[in-house]
């Protein structure tokens, strides 16, 4: 089939619907719960009741008891192999068992392997465990206190202080602020959340003794990181690199929450690898919710400077960071505080600093990238309620605010002050549209009259700037790793491809994208070529998929690998239609002579050629491999508008309207990058005004459950409007930028700044996320509005 148009061939800019979802809506995805292997046994974890105990004994004989129950693995057993302790991704250490002390509620304590499941849970409630409880540290303020525990003697520390990070000027910023029309100052704190994707982590751990190698089934975003992880802990007891093969298959999504190396991994390696059968291990929804990686947990002092009419100066922020008991944050090595220097946003001043301070608390381990590029969600937050904040003081109207600041089109490259180079931008035409389509300013006179008659209506913008694909191999590396991403193409001779990465999609839609870039690269339908991803003995090595990077990276390494074979197909067509390369002129999917377009030859008989008649002293076949190094990050961007109505009796939030526009520059799939946008957005709705982990003083999570801890769904989203300007990067081969984690990004502040604009009028300046009603009525009575 010869198919000369990029619609044809499903090329960029097409909604082609997603190659997967055939399994998918089918119910015949592939997870790793589905995987059975023969004699294969089941693994379940024995959990600390106590947020910070010392354990005094722990008596499994009666678990032992128990037909079927054919193990119990602990801290003492691992130790005999070096193997209770494990590097983060943060070169912090983090226990796989307790030897001796649980540091927070819910740590693995040891694990049972049975012949069933079911065995495998009776044997976790037969486990006695002694335990000494001792007092935590759960206040991330209370960290540095003097008297407190010190958390990690192990690592020689005298205090709880894990890192201290800062980038700007110090000097010129506070030299600004002192001298300043206008400083307004705010505490922004985000909350400790949960990455609650649907299939939980878990992994088969399969060790064949008799060759010595692991084939490690399992739920991971970055399947080559993770192999080269788990060489690095257990090299020493015989699982080298070349011995170890990870294959994540379909993942029921990711959100940063499947990067981290789980201790349940470790323990079911070494199970298997002591018991020499297959050791399956599925967290069930609480352990995942309890125990997995948490995101954010930022306290944030912002300050922001301008003048008095409204000119923005300066950006000032102080941060607490909550990391739990270890660093296990998955981070760039050089970025302790992720990408958290995007905080001057969309806007252009000279001056800025912000410094963090990292400490360990009686809490799980984490600060995972969910679905935002390493901490761009709470650096966001705090700009984009910190412009509210400002506007709020001037009196000055806040998209009227924004539009006066943003950084103009013509200064892209833009230097940001906290060291970005901004790669391309126009923001003020999306923020118009946003504003166009909502009616804006209707809306702000209805408001006007609405709160005359007392009642409550709040119109909320924001207006982000992202920083996405990491990254540029010169500052960015996990371990030393550097962050390039690769693919692999290779065409069969009657014009078929198959195309490896060293991404793994968790349900973003890679089998159909990478194929569109490619198709459109070398004229090939995107129905004839397959993508794998997530086998590292096959796929080419990568760092994977989180923080939105892999259309910025491995879609860039499937183009430039494209247009190698392109290059290769233009030497074959100048052999065959006997003329010189440059006489040569491509269209979509064919070479033809310049000035002579009936002399052609399609792709596809050009890669025939190279199997069956290629030019003498050429390398046969048909097939690239490029490992993308990005010359910069992407910076895509958007403006969201909220509008909210609070019933004034109830503090009920109800969201009337929400229009986002989102640019990520080049669009492969349209209809991707919507779904996308929608369920992202409604991934920021999550922590506006739901989610929340809540400890007591003690250190117990007190919504441990679903049954408390509410995620939304479709009841509780709005209808999202959604729509996009285009402004294409100026350095990805194809001009995109990611987009997969805007929307969480810039939906929680839209939402706060429309709650917190409809109660300004009382005095109201902010209020911390998740903005439920509870906390709104009890402002409303604080006011006076109820009584
Ligand atoms: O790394 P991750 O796949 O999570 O994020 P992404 O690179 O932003 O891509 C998410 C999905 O949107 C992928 O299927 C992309 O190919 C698609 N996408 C697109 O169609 N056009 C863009 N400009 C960016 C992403």
């Amino acid at each position: 089939m010869f198919c000369n148009t990029s619609k044809e061939i499903g090329g960029l800019g097409h909604g082609l619907k997603r190659k997967e979802d055939a399994r998918f809506i089918q119910g015949k995805g592939h997870y790793v719960d589905d995987i059975k292997l023969p004699g294969m046994l089941y693994m379940d974890i024995v959990r600390s009741p106590y947020a910070y105990a010392k354990i005094l004994n722990i008596d499994a004989s009666k678990a032992l008891e128990i037909p079927g129950v054919l193990a119990v693995i602990t801290g003492r057993d691992l130790e005999k192999y070096n193997l209770h302790w494990m590097p983060t991704l943060m070169s912090d250490t983090q226990m796989v068992l307790p030897t001796d002390t649980v540091m927070y509620y819910a740590q693995e304590v040891c694990a049972v392997i049975a012949t069933e499941r079911y065995i495998a849970a009776d044997g976790v409630a037969a486990v006695e465990v002694e335990y000494e409880p001792m007092k935590p540290i759960v206040d991330a303020h209370k960290a540095l206190d003097p008297g407190m525990p010190i958390l990690r003697p192990d690592k020689g520390k005298t205090d709880n202080h894990i890192w201290h990070w800062e980038a700007g000027d110090r000097e010129a910023t506070d030299k600004l602020f002192a001298n300043a029309e206008v400083v307004v100052k705010e505490q922004v704190y985000i909350p400790r959340i949960h990455v609650a994707s649907i299939e939980t982590c878990g992994c088969v751990a399969d060790f064949d003794p008799i060759e010595a190698h692991l084939t490690m089934y399992m739920t991971t975003q970055a399947p080559h990181a993770i192999r080269t992880v788990i060489a690095l802990v257990a090299g020493h007891v015989g699982l080298s690199e070349e011995k170890v093969r990870v294959i994540a298959s379909d993942i029921g999504g990711g959100f940063g929450g499947k990067v981290p190396v789980y201790p349940g991994y470790v323990i079911a390696i070494a199970a298997s690898v002591l018991i020499g059968k297959p050791v399956k291990w599925i967290e069930d929804r609480m352990e995942n919710l309890q125990a997995d990686s948490f995101a954010r947990d930022y306290d944030m002092t912002c300050e922001l400077a301008a003048t008095k009419d409204g000119k923005i100066q300066g950006l000032r922020i102080k941060t607490l960071a909550d990391h739990g008991y270890t660093d296990a944050a998955a981070n760039p090595s050089k970025y302790p505080a992720g990408m958290f220097s995007i905080c001057t946003g969309s806007y252009d001043y000279g001056v800025a600093f912000t410094e963090m301070d990292a400490v360990y608390t009686n809490k799980p381990p984490g600060g995972v990238a969910y679905r935002c590029s390493f901490r761009v969600t709470e650096a966001v937050h705090a700009i984009e309620r910190m412009v509210d904040r400002l506007a709020l003081e001037i009196g000055k109207d806040s998209a009227q605010l924004r539009m006066e600041n943003f950084i103009k089109k013509e200064q892209f490259p833009y230097h940001s002050p906290l060291g970005w180079e901004y790669d391309s931008g126009d923001y003020g035409p999306a923020l118009q549209k946003a504003m166009d389509i909502i009616g804006y300013d209707e809306l702000r006179k209805e408001q006007a009259e609405k709160r005359k008659n007392g009642e409550l209506m709040g119109i909320g913008i924001c207006s982000f700037t992202e920083v996405v694909g990491a990254g540029p191999s010169k500052d960015f590396d996990i371990l030393g790793i550097k962050m390039f991403d690769s693919a692999e193409i290779r065409v069969h001779p009657t014009g078929k491809a198959i195309a490896r990465f060293g991404t793994k999609s968790q349900g973003q839609g890679h089998e159909t994208t990478y194929a569109q870039i490619i198709a459109q690269e070398l004229g090939i339908p995107a129905e004839h070529i397959h993508i794998e991803e997530g086998d590292t003995d096959t796929a080419p090595y990568g760092l994977g998929t989180y923080a939105s990077r892999s259309t910025p990276t491995a879609g860039a390494a499937a183009a430039v690998a494209a247009r190698k074979l392109r290059d290769k197909a233009r030497k074959i067509a100048a052999y065959l239609l006997e003329v010189s390369e440059e006489d040569l002129e491509w269209e979509v999917g064919k070479f033809f002579v310049k000035g002579a377009p009936e002399k052609s030859k399609t792709i596809q008989e050009l890669v025939f050629a190279a199997y069956t008649n290629h030019p003498q002293g050429m390398e046969a076949g048909f097939e690239a491999t490029h490992y993308y190094d990005p010359p910069n990050l992407t910076f895509p961007f958007g403006s969201y508008i909220c509008v909210v109505d609070i019933d004034k009796e109830t503090g009920s939030i109800k969201i009337r309207r929400f229009v986002a526009i989102d640019d990520c520059g080049t669009i492969i799939n349209p209809m991707i990058v919507e779904g996308q946008i929608h369920g992202g957005l409604t991934q920021g709705l999550a922590p506006a005004m739901f989610e929340e982990l809540i400890y007591d003083e003690d250190g117990n999570m007190l919504n441990g459950s679903f049954m408390d801890y509410l995620v939304p769904t479709s009841v509780e989203s709005p209808k999202w409007e959604t729509g996009h300007t285009i402004t294409p990067c100026p350095h990805h081969p194809i001009g995109a930028k990611g987009v997969g984690e805007s929307p969480t990004v810039g939906a929680p502040p839209a939402i706060a700044n429309a709650i917190i604009d409809a109660l300004s009028h009382l005095g109201v300046t902010h209020i911390d996320i998740p903005i439920t009603p509870l906390k709104v009525w009890n402002i409303l009575v604080e006011k006076g509005v109820i009584e």
